[in-house]
């Protein structure tokens, strides 16, 4: 079976956005893909992180990774920590990386925009870090939202500098983004992604939000002022509308096209209440098995524990390979 890995920031609360670009792919691809779904802790710290606050959020996490349906009998699931081999081999992915490279990655240009006095050498070097995840599993497919395509076409570049020097250390990954749902934007400022470090809360769904608070922020959502209220999809005409029918034909598991006719003579009211349904319908029972999951520590535990041995196991074989072509000395 095909290796796919991917993880997500325990920075903050899980969005709607982590659901439909890449938890949502994650589920589909377990019964036909050997997966490996992580918690990646060692990135969330490239941003100054209250302890309390990281501790819960990676519980809180791992429980609704399991209540969006990652089966822990399919798939490998982990925390970031729990696997020193990804530090170790980050390590030595920087020395084949330049910083030229690094220089042009948009998400660090971004955050070290917006956290001008913490522009720590781990922010800058956080893209090597998700290549080390990646390749450490010889992973085939990585689904990711848009965001992160150019984090993996550098994985790819990494990948392929060392296999040149070494002969064939690493398989190349592929991305994995979906063609629908990759960039789920924000609700009030619908030219930006939604994103769960967002200072606004209204921009952003966090899929443990109440039901009521989510339906509110739908049905406050930002349109356009169309005088018409004309209803269909052009997320470069109309942003605000275009991302509503995104949420409202994932979470109906209706095609844009079937759903844009229903509108034709309604106010974007309607389309609104319709999609704060949709969306809580969706979200809904997700909560519910999250609540029994995150209070049962020792399950958690359990899972957490077996997934990071299993991991381990599999990316020390990377690991050890790698060391060898390099020229380590294997412990004697
Ligand atoms: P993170 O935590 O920002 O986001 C997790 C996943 O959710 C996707 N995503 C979105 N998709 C659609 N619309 C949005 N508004 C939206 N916001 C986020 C992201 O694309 C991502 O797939 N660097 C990664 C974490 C990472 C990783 C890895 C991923 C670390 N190592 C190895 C894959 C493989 C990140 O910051 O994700």
């Amino acid at each position: 079976k095909p290796v796919v890995l991917s993880g997500c920031q325990p920075s903050g609360q899980l969005t709607l956005g982590n659901y439909m670009g890449a938890l949502k792919q994650w589920v589909s691809m377990q019964d036909d893909h050997d997966c490996l779904y992580m918690l990646v802790d060692l990135h969330a710290i490239t941003v100054r992180q209250d302890p309390k606050k990281l501790f819960d959020a990676c519980l809180d996490g791992l429980a609704l990774y399991l209540a969006c349906g990652i089966d822990p009998q399919k798939s490998t699931l982990f925390v970031q920590s729990h696997v020193p081999e990804h530090a170790q081999l980050s390590w030595v992915l920087n020395c084949y990386t330049q910083m030229g490279e690094l220089n042009r990655m948009t998400q660090f240009k971004d955050k070290s925009a917006k956290n001008e006095n913490n522009i720590n050498v781990g922010l800058y070097s956080y893209p090597v870090l998700q290549a080390a995840d990646i390749l450490a599993y010889q992973a085939d497919k990585v689904p990711v939202g848009e965001d992160q395509k150019q984090h993996l076409e550098l994985t790819r570049d990494i990948a392929t500098r060392v296999n040149n020097l070494y002969g064939d250390v690493f398989k190349l990954p592929d991305p994995y983004i979906p063609e629908f749902g990759a960039r789920i934007m924000s609700l009030q400022e619908p030219n930006k992604k939604m994103s769960k470090s967002d200072t606004n809360p209204n921009n952003f769904i966090g899929l443990l939000e109440e039901p009521k608070k989510i339906a509110k922020k739908i049905k406050r959502a930002v349109t356009d002022s169309d005088e018409q209220a004309n209803i269909y999809f052009n997320p470069t005409e109309k942003a605000g509308v275009s991302n509503l029918l995104t949420l409202l034909s994932l979470a109906t598991g209706k095609s844009i096209d079937s759903l844009v006719p229903e509108y034709e003579d309604k106010m974007y009211g309607h389309l609104k209440g319709d999609v704060a349904d949709a969306v809580v319908a969706l979200i809904e029972p997700i909560q519910q098995r999250y609540t029994d999951l995150r209070n049962n520590r020792d399950y958690l535990n359990q899972v957490m524990r077996e997934g990071a041995d299993k991991a381990s196991r599999r990316a020390a074989v990377t690991l050890k390979n790698v060391y060898e072509a390099i020229g380590f000395i294997p412990k004697p």
